[in-house]
């Protein structure tokens, strides 16, 4: 027996987790490597302070709460705070010519409610050109470098699940027209996944059953791939957070930024107006006074449909899961090893059972969360934004936020940028949606578009493009 293998050997027997040496006599030389290399990075005492929230997460939703509206930065605004967002735009205009800005993407996820085969970022959205959500970002990017004469750089995070996939999707679309060296690619932390018992999951005699960390581990994998200091190098000062799913999102907004130096936030959020109480995002308020994110499932009935005098939900700030991140805040929150709070996530899962034989269990998957670290900032700001211009994101395969539903978001904006521009719209699909996509290279919002030399637009079967290619 090797000293590796005899050590985790003892330390799994420690902590009542030996079983997952059961199918050992049968392994291979690689197969028995495998298995070493996943058990040296697992945290044990980790996996034992998972086990116990096992037995209280059942019943802590009946634990008393008390939940109130974040400050907003409304989106309807008087004169004053008029002048005040013209002023934080400049400024945040500014920062960004400075360079001050790198872009941080989380596209580790499983895309598990989609139903697609791949990274979910490679999925085709573009309504008429069908460009993939990573190319609609990487546009998005390149128009900001464009705008503010800047090299940004262009952090991606991924998971050990889809990292090659992902990274072989950008080589192979030539990083979308950016420099290779501009985009990291940095994978997050998988841990492993308990039945209701607390003992590890197996999903092969050779490998337990690992789940990614949740994006709540994007700080740290910053810092264990090195980003914390390459930002702090390049001058570097925020990181913006964004999301694969949304193909409207807009990463490089001067408002947000400049809003969030000026008031020397470390961490700050845009939000939507909810849809309707029934609308199945998180709502950014205070829980018993400190701010973060309640999830859907976590607001009470009540809090959900209550309304304030002015008839608007009085909890109705969703979470686009758009931030801000200050570069020295995420290395205060690592210097130590940060301990964000862990969410279970009971399912059925796939796995092999004590007979070696594949079966399917109930056990928990754990994530953190990134909003959860918005507590730990003493200032932020919570910036809204129009959902008709921001957030349209592809969750479902069908039905609400679906791919049809963002294609027809986008279709929307862009119909009224045209019909600003006192352009005709094409003809409407069987959906109603007139086909017509603008490329962010050629506008990035309807007084660009106004105001830009606007190339022909290129007529495909599926509609009406106005590219920049
Ligand atoms: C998320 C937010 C919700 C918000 C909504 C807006 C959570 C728990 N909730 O919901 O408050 O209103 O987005 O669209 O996040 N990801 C990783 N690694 C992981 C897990 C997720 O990188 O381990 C990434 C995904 O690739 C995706 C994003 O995080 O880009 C969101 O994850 P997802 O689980 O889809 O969140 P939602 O439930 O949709």
């Amino acid at each position: 027996m090797t000293s590796i293998e005899s050590e985790l050997r003892d330390r799994a027997v420690q902590h009542g987790q030996e079983h997952v040496f059961a199918f050992w006599d049968n392994l291979d030389g690689g197969q028995r490597n495998a298995l070493l290399d996943q058990l040296a990075a697992v945290d044990f005492e980790l996996v034992e302070r998972q086990a116990q929230l096992l037995d209280t997460s059942a019943t802590d939703e009946h634990t008393e709460l008390n939940f109130s509206p974040p400050e907003l930065f409304p989106l309807e605004r008087s004169g004053d705070g008029e002048r005040q967002a013209q002023a934080a735009a400049e400024h945040g205009a500014e920062l960004m010519r400075a360079g001050k800005v790198a872009f941080l993407l989380v596209a580790g996820g499983q895309a598990s409610r989609l139903g697609y085969d791949g990274p979910k970022g490679a999925f085709p959205v573009g309504p008429v050109s069908g460009r993939s959500l990573f190319e609609i970002h990487a546009r998005r990017l390149r128009a900001a470098q464009a705008r503010y004469a800047q090299s940004f750089d262009w952090y991606v995070m991924t998971s050990p699940a889809n990292d090659a996939n992902t990274r072989a999707f950008f080589a192979e679309h030539d990083h979308f027209g950016m420099l290779p060296e501009q985009i990291v690619f940095f994978p997050q932390a998988m841990i492993p996944a308990l039945d209701l018992e607390g003992r590890i999951l197996m999903s092969a005699p050779d490998s337990l059953f690992l789940a990614p960390n949740g994006h709540g581990g994007t700080l740290a994998a910053l810092r264990s791939a090195g980003l914390l200091e390459r930002a702090r190098k390049n001058g570097v000062e925020t990181f913006s957070y964004f999301q694969v799913d949304n193909p409207l999102v807009r990463p490089a907004d001067p408002l947000f930024l400049g809003l969030h130096a000026s008031r020397g936030a470390r961490m700050s959020s845009k939000v939507v107006s909810k849809r309707d109480a029934g609308e199945k995002v998180g709502v950014i308020g205070k829980v018993n006074g400190v701010l973060g994110c309640i999830e859907y499932s976590d607001l009470p009935a009540d809090c959900r449909e209550a309304r304030d005098v002015s008839g608007r939900l009085a909890f109705g700030a969703g979470n686009i899961a758009a931030h801000l991140l200050q570069v020295d805040f995420v290395e205060e929150l690592t210097a130590m090893q940060l301990e964000l709070p862990w969410h279970v996530a009971r399912k059925r899962m796939n796995v092999v059972g004590p007979d070696g034989q594949p079966t399917e269990v109930d056990g928990a998957k754990f994530e953190t969360f990134i909003f959860d670290a918005l507590g730990k900032s003493a200032q932020s700001v919570t910036l809204e934004v129009a959902r008709e211009f921001e957030f349209s994101p592809v969750k479902n395969a069908e039905g609400e936020d679906s791919p049809l539903t963002a294609r027809q978001a986008l279709c929307s904006l862009y119909g009224d940028w045209l019909t600003a521009a006192g352009e005709e719209l094409p003809a409407a699909d069987a959906h109603g949606t007139h086909p017509v996509e603008i490329d962010p290279l050629v506008a990035e919002d309807r007084e660009s578009f106004l105001g830009a030399s606007v190339p022909a637009p290129i007529r495909l079967p599926a509609g009406l493009l106005y590219d920049r290619s």
